[in-house]
C-alpha cells in the first residue's frame, strides 16, 4: 500500500493528474467534476496543480443504501453487487474529457494521448475552425502494463476497459448479443471525448478571460443520450432540462443546429447553465443557442410541434449523489420525494412529445438505475400517446459501445410481468423484446453510469 501511495504520489507530481477519491456532492444532476460547483470553485485558478490536501471521506448514507439494496437487487439481479461496489467507491469513478471543437485543442489532445487517454468515439473530420490533430493513439505511456501508475491488485480489482470484462453470471450483459452482431459500429462524429482505462481525473479548467474553455469533464455515459438524439446541422433542438449544460455542449460538438433552446426553470441553475454556454461557445453561435426559463411540463403547450429533436434529461434520483446524502434525515427525505419523480418525469416526456414536429424524435434520459423512473415512465407515456413510437437503441448504441459500458437491456417487467399496467410489447419475442430503453450500469473497470436512455419518435 505504501509503495502504491509513493508511486502514485510521484506519478501525480509528474503528470499533474489525480487518481484520487472524490467525495460526491449532492447536486441533483451530477455528471462529473465540471458539473460540480463545489469542485469547480475549489479548483479556481490552480487548474493544473496537484492538490496535496485530500478530502475527508464521507460515509455513505445508510437509509439510501438500504433502499437501493432492496430495490436494485430485485431489478438488476447479479449486476447489483458489483454496481454497488462501484457506487460505494468514488475512488474508482472514471471521468471523460470532452474536447471543445470551438477552441484550439491540439495541446490538450497531445497531453491526453501521452498520458494514455484515448478517444471513446470514431472521429470525423472537423470544421476549419478547429486546430486538432486527430492522430490515433499508439504507444501511450500509461496503458495497462509495467508503466501503469496503479498497483497490480488495483488492476485486478478494476480491470481497464481496454480489456473487456467477462460477464459474471448475469444474463443482462451484452457479449452474447455482440457475438452475433460483429460488424456494427457508430458513425463517425465530431464529438471528441477522451477516456482513460483507469480512474484518472484530468484537472478541470479555470475561466480564462477572453478564451473559450478547451474541455469539459463528465461521466462519459452522459454522452449516450446525445448520440441517440443524433442532431444534424440545421435542426431545431430543445434541451428541456438543461442545467448545468453538459449535454447541450455535447450537442454543439456534434452539429450546428439552426436553434438549440436550453430550458432550465431553476434560476440558480439557469445562471450556471448560461455561464457554461458562455465559456464554451463562440459569440457567433449566440443567436442559435438560447436559454429559456419555462416549466418543462408546460413547454409543449407553448411551443407545440416546433422542434425536430428534444432531449429530456429529466430530474431524477441521482444514485451517485444520493448515496452520499449529508445526513440520514436528508437521505430519508429524498427517498420520500422519490415517489413523486415518475409523475414529473412522465409530464416532462409528454410535454416534449407535444413540442415535437411529426416525425421528430425525443430522447428521454436519467442518471438513476431505478426502473420506476426509467422503463416505467416511458411505458406509461407510450400507453397514452398512440402517436409515439419507441426505437430500439440496442444495436445502434449498446452494441458498438459495449467495450466501454456495461448495458442492461432486461426490462424488469418483461421477466416478471406481474405489473398490470404494462401493455403487451408489439412485435416482441423472448429473444428480441422491443426495448423501452437501455441502461448503463456501473461495473468495476467500467464505472460509467448510471444512465438510462430511451428514444421515441412521433409518428408522421
Ligand atoms: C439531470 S439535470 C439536467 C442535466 C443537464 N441536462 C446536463 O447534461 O448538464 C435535470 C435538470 O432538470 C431541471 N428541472 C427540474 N424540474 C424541471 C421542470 N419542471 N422543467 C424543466 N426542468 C426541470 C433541474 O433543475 C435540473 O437542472
Amino acid at each position: 500500500m505504501y509503495n502504491y501511495m509513493l508511486s502514485r504520489h510521484c506519478f501525480l507530481l509528474t503528470i499533474c493528474l489525480k487518481p484520487r477519491r472524490i467525495a460526491p456532492t449532492a447536486v441533483c444532476c451530477y455528471t462529473g467534476p465540471d458539473a460540480d460547483p463545489q469542485l469547480r470553485e475549489r479548483r479556481g485558478a490552480n487548474k493544473n496543480q496537484v492538490t496535496k490536501r485530500r478530502r475527508k471521506e464521507r460515509p455513505s448514507c445508510q437509509p439510501v443504501l438500504d433502499n437501493f439494496d432492496q430495490q436494485y437487487s430485485q431489478e438488476l439481479g447479479d449486476l447489483w453487487p458489483s454496481a454497488r461496489a462501484v457506487l460505494l467507491d468514488p475512488y474508482s469513478w472514471q471521468y471523460g474529457v470532452m474536447l471543445n471543437r470551438f477552441s484550439a485543442v491540439t495541446g490538450i489532445t497531445q497531453i491526453l494521448q501521452s498520458q494514455g487517454f484515448s478517444t471513446l468515439l470514431p472521429q470525423n473530420s472537423v470544421s476549419p475552425l478547429l486546430c486538432n490533430d486527430f492522430s490515433t493513439i499508439s504507444n501511450s505511456k500509461h496503458q495497462a502494463g509495467k508503466d501503469s501508475p496503479f498497483p497490480p491488485d488495483y488492476i485486478s480489482k478494476f480491470p481497464p476497459n481496454d480489456f473487456p470484462l467477462q460477464p459474471e453470471s448475469s444474463s443482462h450483459v451484452l457479449p452474447q448479443d455482440l457475438k452475433s452482431e460483429p460488424s456494427l459500429s457508430l458513425p463517425r462524429s465530431t464529438l471528441q471525448c477522451y477516456i482513460h482505462p483507469y480512474p484518472l481525473r484530468f484537472p478541470s479548467q479555470a475561466h480564462r478571460p477572453g478564451q473559450l474553455k478547451q474541455y469539459y469533464l463528465l461521466n462519459a455515459a452522459s454522452l449516450l443520450p446525445v448520440l441517440a438524439l443524433n442532431v444534424t446541422d440545421g435542426e431545431k433542438v430543445l434541451d428541456l432540462c438543461s442545467a448545468p449544460g453538459g449535454k447541450a455542449l455535447a450537442i454543439m460538438q456534434c452539429a450546428t443546429p439552426a436553434l438549440l433552446c436550453c430550458n432550465e426553470p431553476d434560476p440558480h441553475r439557469r445562471d450556471w447553465l448560461s455561464k457554461t454556454l458562455e465559456s464554451f461557445l463562440p459569440p457567433s453561435l449566440t443567436s442559435r443557442v438560447t436559454v429559456s426559463a419555462q416549466d418543462g411540463c408546460s413547454f409543449g403547450q407553448s411551443e407545440t410541434g416546433e422542434y425536430d429533436k428534444v432531449l429530456v434529461d429529466a430530474p431524477c434520483s441521482n444514485d451517485r449523489s444520493w448515496l452520499y446524502s449529508s445526513s440520514s434525515q436528508q437521505g430519508e427525505q429524498r427517498l420520500k420525494e422519490r415517489a413523486r419523480l415518475p409523475a414529473l418525469q412522465a409530464q416532462l416526456l409528454r410535454s416534449a412529445l407535444t413540442a415535437l414536429r411529426p416525425g421528430g424524435v425525443v430522447v428521454y434520459s436519467t442518471c438513476t438505475l431505478s426502473s420506476s423512473e426509467n422503463y416505467a415512465v416511458v411505458d406509461s407515456v407510450l400507453n397514452d400517446c398512440p402517436e409515439a413510437e419507441p426505437e430500439d437503441l440496442w444495436e445502434e448504441i449498446a452494441v458498438p459501445l459495449s467495450k466501454y459500458f456495461t448495458f442492461s437491456h432486461a426490462h424488469p417487467d418483461l421477466d416478471t410481468p406481474q405489473k398490470p399496467s404494462l401493455r403487451p410489447l408489439n412485435g416482441s419475442s423472448s429473444s428480441n423484446p422491443r426495448r423501452l430503453g437501455i441502461l448503463v450500469v456501473p461495473q468495476p473497470g467500467r464505472t460509467w453510469g448510471p444512465m438510462f436512455l430511451s428514444r421515441i419518435r412521433r409518428r408522421k
